[in-house]
């Protein structure tokens, strides 16, 4: 299933048109992983419209059906699944490839870890590196056995246990992929589990399952410490979900329509979750011109369509506050800032450094090849932007592979503003999360003249 296995396919990005018109931008993908895994759990048949049908959430789907779930697709693009009850998850009969998703690996881990069954996952190159013990250690004190790859990584065996132990846990990283794979393996534990959550983290979990009828509570003292109370033992209602637009997505729109001049672009149907919009702000701080219009709920999130219009953008120094409401669109960011005026500033981005690839590393060696001077630190960078001006690097670019779809597409948009264009080794990983970013590039462009797949 994986793209790694296919040959690589090269693509260069080069100045075209602005981006104009309108697009509507696929599925949240962390809310694709909720609707199937709840789903799943479930009694009953639940329909799931908006799927975003990247390799991510296809990964979860396959694991869910090799623990017992019945998962299909009409041609409407409507995906219908048979549930099989918390608590009733089947052994699967093999290893479950988790591809390049950390959130099926860790979300998953969690749910396999209240179960009677026992689970190896396995992953692609770049997930075999990922730290996997901020999960391991509070599944562990929940009574789930585990042998992993030395340092803590896949391939990883999760031996789950019924019934778990309810436990009080203080979430050490900012991170809603283990407060998930808690919140989840709670849900078959007798009791009430406790996670203490003290930065805010994206809240699908705790929507989605509230809207499913599990017993979630959630309480926030003065100083925005939250406290997640989940309640054992759960049954979940099947339900029909609509899942928004994916703003890490739009991200690359909203920033590719603010630098490339002339750009006057409409991004429908994002989620404008305030536990997701920090770029928005960030952006705004800066001087972006993005304008919500038709706020509205889909599938229980907040959601609006985006108006982005071509800005001089002004650097900033980010608030580190904003930094889990934009984890993982700083890539992108990082281009925005490259051609704004003046000095950015990032500060406490150490996880970018064990997402799919270590994101400070790779932007930084990225856009110092293209010419823009910049510092990087142990937990940000310092960008220098060019104030408006293209990149114009002595020698062409090229990108390499590195198994992460967002540091290829930040990068393909960076490429509409280098006056040489920029070539990305191997634009597969983008279908982990967004399958069609050249086709709906393409036609915000007006068409195959902005930008040009080169195969080498
Ligand atoms: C996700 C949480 C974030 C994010 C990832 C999706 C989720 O990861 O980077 O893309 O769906 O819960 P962390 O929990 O590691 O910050």
């Amino acid at each position: 299933m994986s793209h790694s296995s296919e040959a690589p396919s090269p693509w260069h990005f080069a100045p075209g048109k602005p981006l104009t018109g309108s697009l509507t931008v696929p599925g949240d993908k962390s809310i694709s992983h909720r609707s199937l895994i709840l789903s799943a759990l479930a009694v009953g048949e639940s329909r799931i419209s908006g799927l975003l049908e990247g390799e991510d959430v296809l990964a979860t789907a396959g694991a869910l059906r090799a623990m017992g779930a019945t998962i299909d697709r009409s041609a409407d693009g409507e995906w219908q699944v048979q549930g099989v009850g918390v608590g009733s998850l089947l052994q699967p009969e093999a290893a479950l490839d988790m591809g390049n998703s950390g959130t099926s690996a860790r979300l998953l881990m969690g749910l396999v870890a209240s179960h009677p069954i026992t689970v190896n996952f396995i992953g692609d190159a770049s997930l075999s590196r990922r730290p996997m013990a901020r999960v391991t250690e509070p599944l562990g004190r929940m009574g789930a056995e585990f042998t992993t790859s030395p340092s803590d990584t896949l391939p990883l065996m999760v031996q789950g246990i019924c019934p778990a132990i309810p436990i009080c846990y203080r979430l050490p990283v900012a991170s809603a992929q283990v407060k998930s794979a808690i919140m989840l393996a709670a849900l078959n534990t007798p009791g009430v589990t406790e996670i203490i959550e003290p930065v805010p983290t994206r809240d699908h979990s705790e929507t989605m399952l509230k809207g499913a009828g599990a017993n979630v509570r959630v309480e926030t003292d003065d100083d925005g410490t939250r406290h997640i109370f989940v309640t054992g033992e759960a049954n979940l209602q099947p339900q029909t979900i609509t899942v928004p637009g994916d703003p890490s997505s739009a991200a690359f729109f909203i920033v590719a329509a603010l630098i490339v001049p002339g750009s006057d672009l409409t991004i429908r149907n994002v989620g404008i979750n305030p536990t997701r919009a920090g770029l928005i702000t960030a952006l705004r701080d800066m001087g972006g011109d993005i304008t919500e219009l038709d706020r509205r709920s889909v599938g229980g999130e907040p959601v609006a369509d985006l108006h982005v219009r071509a800005s001089a953008l002004t650097g900033i120094d980010v608030d580190p506050a904003l930094v889990p409401s934009m984890i993982d669109e700083f890539p992108i960011f990082f281009i925005a800032s490259a051609m704004a005026k003046g000095t950015t500033r990032t500060s406490g981005l150490e996880e970018l450094r064990v997402k799919e690839s270590d994101r400070l590393a790779e932007m930084a060696r990225g856009l110092k090849a293209l010419g823009v001077a910049l510092e990087e630190q142990p937990d940000g960078l310092v960008i220098q932007g060019r104030d408006g001006e293209p990149f114009a690097p002595d020698d062409a670019v090229t990108i390499e592979q590195v198994l992460d779809h967002r540091i290829a597409m930040s990068f393909a948009i960076a490429g509409l503003v280098a006056k040489t264009g920029i070539t990305i080794a191997d634009i597969s990983p983008v279908a982990t999360s967004f399958p069609d970013f050249t086709k709906l590039l393409q036609r915000a462009t007006g068409g195959q003249e902005a930008i040009s797949g080169v195969r080498a």
